[in-house]
């Protein structure tokens, strides 16, 4: 088995003992909460839990659905959100939107009762947007081109993204995202109120919840657990 499935292993058993006999989750998006809900789903099943999920995108609705779990629509309010991220800083602070599903992975964690964060060692760095890492801002097509002059005007790089063979890359929402590249981020949450002040922009890949918990997965196959309660 290789080292962060072992890890996620670890994680999966960790939140079966903390989930109530009956809970809602919040599905974030992406291949670590995929791997996750394939070893926690098992384990719920196996303690007779009736579980069920809310899918920030198509893609994690597929995989809840292949792991047996029962998929709600979003009633305004989940028990838990586990998500995973593109890079987490010392604040705890995050970037997400890497597979286009920041909109939605918002919505629902700006609800959550409680949130549960789980990436690799190696995307946890001092501040957010080192080693080149962009900030993905989802922005409705008829602002493409104004809201990439303003993000200059905030001192990013923005670029749209494309699919591979260069046709514009679409959200589930119908908009487009720009990664935007910015200096490392000495304030994730005025960055983020900034950007979201852009006209046009429909949500920003900076996240600043509080209190969330983040389970950071070693390359040995363990994990520790890191909180930000303020
Ligand atoms: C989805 O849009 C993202 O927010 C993901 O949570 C993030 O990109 C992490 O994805 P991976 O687990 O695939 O690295």
């Amino acid at each position: 088995m290789d080292r962060l499935r072992q890890a996620l292993k670890g994680v999966a058993q960790d939140l079966s003992k903390k989930l109530a006999s009956s809970a809602t989750l919040g599905l974030g998006s992406g291949s670590t909460v995929a791997m996750l809900l394939e070893e926690l789903s098992p384990l719920l099943i196996a303690k007779g839990r009736r579980v069920s999920g809310v899918p920030t995108s198509t893609q994690i609705e597929l995989v809840a659905s292949r792991n047996g779990i029962d998929l709600v629509p979003f009633r305004g309010s989940v028990d838990l959100v586990v998500d995973g991220a593109d890079q987490v800083d010392e604040g705890l602070n995050l970037i997400k939107g890497g597979g286009g599903a920041l909109l939605r992975e918002k919505v629902v964690m700006g609800s959550a009762k409680s949130i549960a964060i789980v990436a690799a060692e190696n995307k946890f760095t001092k501040l957010l947007c080192e080693k080149g890492v962009r900030v993905p801002v989802e922005v409705v097509p008829l602002a493409r081109e104004s809201a990439k002059v303003k993000l200059s005007l905030l001192g990013g790089v923005p670029e749209e993204r494309l699919m591979p063979k260069g046709y514009p890359y679409f959200t589930e929402n119908g908009n487009l995202i720009l990664d935007t590249m910015f200096e490392p981020v000495e304030d994730p949450k005025k960055l983020e109120a900034k950007l979201r002040s852009v006209p046009g922009v429909a949500e920003v890949g900076i996240f600043t919840f509080r209190p969330i918990t983040v389970y950071r997965l070693r390359d040995d196959g363990t994990f520790d657990v890191l909180k930000n309660p303020n």
